[in-house]
C-alpha cells in the first residue's frame, strides 16, 4: 500500500525481452532500447534544408483544412531551430489558439516541467503540433485534417534535424509513423523516423492525459528517463546496483513532475 500510495503500480523486475510473451506483429519498425547517438551529423544529402521561416511563410494564413474559419491564430511551433530534442503534440487548444504559441495552457505547464525534469530548458528544445490550427471543441483531428497539415510538420523536422522526437499522445505518434498502433503499445520504445535514419522517435503519453490520469506519470517518467539517458554523455559512470537506500531514493524520484 505504501508503494501504491507513492504511485508505483508494480514492483516486478522487468521481463527480459527474450522471455516476454510474443505479441502480434506490429507494422512499426522498432530500434534497440538504448540506441547510441547517430554518428553522422546533418541530413547527409548535401542539399541545404529550407529554414523554419520559409516554411512558416509558405504556410501563410492557411486554409488547407476545415479548421481555419474557427481558429484565432495559427500555432506554428516554437523553440530552438537547431534543437537536438523535439516534442510533437496533437494540436492547439484554447490557450494556444489565443496566444499563437504551443503548449502554454495547463498541459503545457506540465510539459515544461517534464522537459526540465530531464535536464533541458524549454527554449533549448523545439515544440510543435501535428495540426497548426485548433480543432473546434478540441476534438481529435480527422485523417484529412492531419494529411493537410502533416507535410508542414515533416518540413519542420527536416529543417531542425533533431536527434530525437518525443511524441505526445496517440495522434502524434500515429501521424509520424503512419501507424494505427496505439500509444499504450508504442510508448517507451525508440522507433525509426521513416523519413530519416538519423532521427529517432520516442512516444509517451500526452500531458493532458497525465493531468486526467496522474497515476500514469510513473510510466511517463520511465519514458522520459530513456530520453535523458539518450542525451547523457558517453563518459557517464554506469548506474550503481540497487541498495535498499538507492532503491528507496528512486521510488521517491518516481514522479518528479
Ligand atoms: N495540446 C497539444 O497537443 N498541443 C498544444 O499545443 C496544446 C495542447
Amino acid at each position: 500500500r505504501f508503494f501504491r500510495e507513492l504511485g508505483v503500480s508494480s514492483l516486478d523486475p522487468p521481463v527480459p525481452r527474450a522471455m516476454a510473451p510474443q505479441r502480434e506483429e506490429t507494422p512499426v519498425k522498432r530500434t534497440t532500447e538504448r540506441p547510441s547517438l547517430p554518428l553522422v551529423e546533418g541530413g547527409g544529402s548535401g542539399e541545404s534544408p529550407e529554414t523554419l521561416e520559409q516554411i512558416r511563410r509558405d504556410l501563410g494564413e492557411c486554409q488547407r483544412c476545415k479548421f481555419w474559419p474557427t481558429r484565432t491564430q495559427l500555432v506554428f511551433g516554437e523553440g530552438n531551430p537547431q534543437a537536438r530534442l523535439m516534442f510533437v503534440g496533437e494540436g492547439p487548444g484554447a490557450d494556444e489558439d489565443t496566444s499563437g504559441r504551443p503548449f502554454v495552457g495547463r498541459a503545457g505547464q506540465l510539459l515544461t516541467r517534464m522537459i526540465e525534469a530531464i535536464g533541458f530548458q524549454r527554449d533549448e528544445v523545439y515544440i510543435a503540433n501535428v495540426v497548426k490550427s485548433r480543432p473546434p471543441g478540441n476534438r481529435a483531428p480527422e485523417r484529412d485534417e492531419v494529411e493537410a497539415c502533416l507535410p508542414f510538420l515533416r518540413r519542420q523536422i527536416a529543417a531542425i534535424r533533431p536527434k530525437l522526437i518525443v511524441t505526445l499522445g496517440n495522434p502524434a505518434i500515429q501521424a509520424l509513423l503512419d501507424s494505427k498502433v496505439g500509444i499504450t503499445r508504442l510508448r517507451g520504445t525508440f522507433h525509426a523516423y521513416p523519413a530519416s535514419s538519423e532521427i529517432l522517435v520516442l512516444p509517451t503519453y500526452h500531458p493532458a492525459y497525465l493531468l486526467r490520469s496522474p497515476d500514469k506519470k510513473v510510466e511517463a517518467w520511465e519514458d522520459l528517463k530513456k530520453v535523458r539517458d539518450f542525451f547523457q554523455s558517453p563518459g557517464e559512470s554506469p548506474p550503481r546496483p540497487n541498495s535498499p537506500r538507492t532503491f528507496l531514493a528512486k521510488i521517491v524520484k518516481l514522479r518528479p513532475f
